[in-house]
């Protein structure tokens, strides 16, 4: 049986690298992708004949379209997307700046745009393929500090959300990924202390039971995703307080 191939975008770094370790442990063949080629190229070297790099800015719509069609020609076919590549930025008001919105959409939400528009004809042509989209619980609700990073992660939700019938109809399988926090390069920024902080094999793990299930959302450590579902549904006057509660804002 030839392995099963992943593109999985954010592969050089943090949850996305975990992930294509996990998967290649498992068989698969990772198709990675990031802007730092050397990093990529490092992983390929480690990991020879079972990762290869595709370094790509997810914000080019034509060079991710020209990486999908690289990928199937150059691996032979292409089972399974995961778009995990993104960035945060934290927003305090005294430097609210409009760059970095559109910085954080550009990478966020319209990198995953550029990427499912270039591989989402292939697999609905075959009836086939798997879809995950990593968004974040900071996609929930607003968060403090994170009105940028928390708009271009909500959004993420109610696309794919969105798209899940459409999927559904034209046997492609979708998924939504909202993990919690994590310890990767991406969260050792943060000043504060982050409840239920997993581990990116911890979070790698749960991430790979969670594309092997029926769930449409994946999400990780779900205690923290289910208090945080529970916090959203509550009124505004006690979303609020129970905010100032946690983080001080
Ligand atoms: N860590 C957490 O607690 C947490 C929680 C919820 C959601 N998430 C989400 O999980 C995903 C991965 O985050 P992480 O914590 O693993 O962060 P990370 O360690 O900083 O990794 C981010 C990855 O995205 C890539 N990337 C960034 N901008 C890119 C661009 N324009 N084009 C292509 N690749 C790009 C980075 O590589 P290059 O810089 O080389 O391009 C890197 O491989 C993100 O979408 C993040 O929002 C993380």
């Amino acid at each position: 049986m030839t392995a099963k191939c992943v593109w999985i975008t954010g592969a050089s770094s943090g949850i996305g690298l975990a992930l294509a370790e996990r998967m290649m442990r498992d068989g698969w063949i990772v198709a990675g992708s990031a802007r730092s080629e050397a990093a990529l190229n490092d992983l390929a070297e480690k990991h020879e004949g079972r990762f290869f790099a595709y370094p790509l800015d997810v914000t080019h719509e034509s060079a991710a379209v020209d990486t999908v069609a690289r990928i199937r020609e150059e691996r032979g076919g292409l089972d399974m997307a995961v778009f995990a590549a993104g960035t945060h930025i934290p927003v305090e008001i005294e430097d609210f700046r409009r760059e970095t919105f559109k910085s954080l959409i550009d990478i966020n939400l319209m990198g995953v745009v550029n990427c499912l528009a270039a591989i989402v004809p292939g697999f609905i042509a075959a009836r086939a393929g798997h879809v995950a989209v990593v968004s974040s619980v900071a996609g929930y609700g607003g968060l403090p500090t994170a009105s940028a990073y928390g708009a271009t992660k909500a959004a993420l939700i109610n696309m794919t959300e969105a798209l899940k019938p459409d999927f559904d109809r034209n046997g492609v399988k979708l998924q939504l990924v909202c993990p919690g926090f994590v310890r990767t390069p991406l969260t050792d920024k943060n000043p504060f202390p982050m409840p239920f902080l997993m581990e990116p094999e911890d979070a790698a793990e749960a991430f790979y039971r969670g594309l092997q299930s029926d769930r449409f959302e994946i999400s990780f450590p779900r205690v923290f995703a289910i208090m945080l579902r529970c916090l959203n549904a509550l009124p505004y006057s006690l979303y609020f307080r129970f905010l100032k509660r946690g983080t001080g804002k």
